[in-house]
């Protein structure tokens, strides 16, 4: 199995700064983001949008892709500070002044996952759509994405 961390190199994901910390980008490791961002889809990990990206996701939890996922402020702060932590500034292929909120819209997600792979994740109950990981890489929440 192939870390996400080489993955990064061959897809030319490579971020421009490395976070502080010496947290992993690829997972979660931070508790709060774990149990609040887990709910209705695996909780994404922070190397896979930029600061500004989760930041405007923290700050519109109200208007969440069609769904209220508000949280009380200090779960709010914990989570957004933990993500802009160690998040990549930039993400390269990401233009510096777009802010894209959905992983599955940036274009190497797109190239690593045609329209064969969306029409079996939408032909699929159990997948549903392409922002569902876990459907496909049981290794994801992990940081894993070539086992499926
Ligand atoms: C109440 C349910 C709910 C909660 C709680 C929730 N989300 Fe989401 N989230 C959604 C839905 C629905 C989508 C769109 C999924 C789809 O298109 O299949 C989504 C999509 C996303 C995406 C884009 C996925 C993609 O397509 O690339 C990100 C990033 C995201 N959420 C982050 C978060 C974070 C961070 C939290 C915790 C603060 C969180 N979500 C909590 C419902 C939720
Ligand atoms: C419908 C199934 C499916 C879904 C859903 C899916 N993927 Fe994939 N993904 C694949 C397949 C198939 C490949 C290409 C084969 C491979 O490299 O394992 C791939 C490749 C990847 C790769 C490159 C792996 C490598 O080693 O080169 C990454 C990273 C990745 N996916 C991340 C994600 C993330 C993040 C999500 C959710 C936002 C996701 N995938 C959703 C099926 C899926």
């Amino acid at each position: 199995m192939k870390k996400l961390t080489t993955l990064v190199s061959a897809a030319a994901l490579t971020v421009a700064s490395l976070p502080a910390l010496g947290a992993s980008p690829w997972m979660v490791e931070n508790n709060t983001t774990k149990s609040e961002c887990s709910d209705c889809h695996m909780a994404y990990a922070p190397g896979f949008l930029p600061e500004r990206s989760w930041l405007a996701i923290m700050n519109n939890l109200s208007d969440h892709f069609g769904e209220d996922a508000s949280l009380g402020d200090a779960a709010r702060q914990e989570i957004s500070n933990y993500l802009v932590a160690v998040a990549p500034k930039e993400l390269r292929g990401v233009s510096s002044i777009a802010v894209p909120l959905r992983i599955t819209d940036l274009r190497w997600f797109r190239g690593e996952h045609g329209s064969r792979l969306r029409n079996r994740a939408e032909n699929n109950p159990n997948i549903g759509t392409m922002s569902n990981c876990t459907g496909c890489h049981r290794g994801a929440e992990r940081g894993f994405f070539d086992d499926d």
